[in-house]
């Protein structure tokens, strides 16, 4: 449906419309929560979200995209051990209530665009689509920062998640037409055009994320018991981002080879996030695509979040004509991976990669051009 039918057939039922974009991560993969630099852009595949206001204080929601429903009351907001979608809502009233003021009930409807476990941010879209649904109802107005800090707070204590900030902060912040080079640490931003000779392509390797929860967490975990170790030697080690890759060699032996590989990852990645925002603002793109490619090689042999769906996609896209670059993109174990292609060419090698990858998994792939998009926000004419 186009978004003059959304908004059309909200306003015919009295609704309004929100929508939240996905964000894709040009580089810097599990930087975020060592407080290290990121570089996402909002892409226009969005979660849509019409909501109309109760008169009591219950949230009633379904969703079309997951095919399912539920309801809650504001005044019985209750974590769960075994957190589902709704979790993710349950999580964002509670925070917005203790943070930011008292909310209204409402009926809300969503559908989203966005692949679930695709790596490109489908449960912080869907968290700030409702943030800034139950904010405008209530008339309560919270800067975009704060409304990202308080939805990724929902996603660690309601989802289960210890996510960073990157995803949350890009869909509240991200700008139109730019990439966002985010530092982690202080939540300074910067934002570049992305050049139009470069095109950033993503395709779904069909994998689905295995274990993603636990999976993600336990990388999280092995960060900070690397960046405690490194304290020991090197009193002015906070988290990853404060090592450098000659702390890390000196103190290889003591941090034992898992911790020393993740270490790597982290680290040489903060310089490929800062080389990358370089290499975007000289419309450098075959650099970007090494600097892609690098990121995906450590990501596969130093943190260990690639599979073999992702692997075959990889190799796939990277031997097609007017691809520079490929890489696993989100938290990973599945998902979609991103290619950086020469804009000029753009339609063939889309088509390319997807009738190749089709050869091994046996079924064309889902595969987007991003366009850079705003943050979340009201729909409110088109
Ligand atoms: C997920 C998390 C982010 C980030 C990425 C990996 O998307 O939500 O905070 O850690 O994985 O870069």
């Amino acid at each position: 449906m186009n978004v003059q039918a959304r908004l059309a057939e909200a306003r015919a039922s009295g609704a309004k419309l929100f929508r939240a974009p996905g964000r894709v991560n040009i580089i810097g993969e599990h930087t975020d929560y060592n407080e290290g630099l990121v570089l996402p852009a909002n892409t226009a595949l969005y979660t849509w979200l019409s909501i109309k206001e109760r008169s009591d204080r219950r949230i009633r929601i379904s969703t079309s995209s997951l095919d399912a429903s539920g309801a809650f009351h504001l005044d019985e907001l209750t974590r769960s051990d075994d957190p589902t979608w709704i979790d993710y809502v349950k999580g964002v009233a509670w925070f917005l209530e203790n943070e930011g003021g008292k909310l209204r009930g409402a009926d809300i409807s969503i559908d989203g665009e966005i692949p679930i476990g695709g790596g490109l941010s489908s449960s912080a879209s869907l968290e700030l689509a409702v943030a800034v649904a139950l904010l405008d109802v209530a008339g309560i107005s919270l800067p975009p920062k704060t409304i990202a800090e308080l939805c990724q707070a929902a996603e660690r204590e309601f989802a289960g998640v210890n996510c960073g900030i990157m995803d949350q902060y890009s869909i509240a912040c991200g700008q139109y037409g730019k990439a966002m080079l985010l530092d982690c640490r202080t939540l300074a931003t910067e934002y570049a055009p992305i050049p139009a000779e470069i095109a950033l392509v993503v395709t779904d390797s069909g994998a689905k994320h295995k274990l993603p929860d636990s999976g993600y967490n336990d990388r999280a975990i092995e960060c900070s018991q690397a960046a405690r170790l490194l304290k020991e030697f090197d009193t002015t080690v906070n988290s990853l981002r404060d090592a450098s890759t000659d702390l890390l060699e000196s103190r290889q032996q003591e941090l034992g080879d898992t911790l020393y590989r993740r270490s790597h990852h982290v680290v040489t990645e903060i310089q490929r996030v800062r080389d990358a925002f370089e290499a975007l603002g000289a419309g450098d793109a075959k650099r970007l695509g090494t600097l892609v490619k690098a990121s995906h090689a450590s990501l596969r042999d130093d943190f260990e979040v690639s599979c073999d769906e992702v692997e075959s996609l990889v190799e796939i896209a990277d031997r097609c004509d007017g691809v520079l670059g490929s890489r696993i993109v989100g938290a990973g174990f599945g998902g979609c991976v991103l290619s950086v292609v020469e804009a000029k060419n753009i339609g063939a090698v889309m088509d390319d990669i997807s009738r190749n990858y089709a050869t091994v998994s046996g079924r064309r792939p889902w595969i987007h051009r991003v366009t850079a998009t705003d943050p979340a926000a009201e729909v409110s004419e088109v």
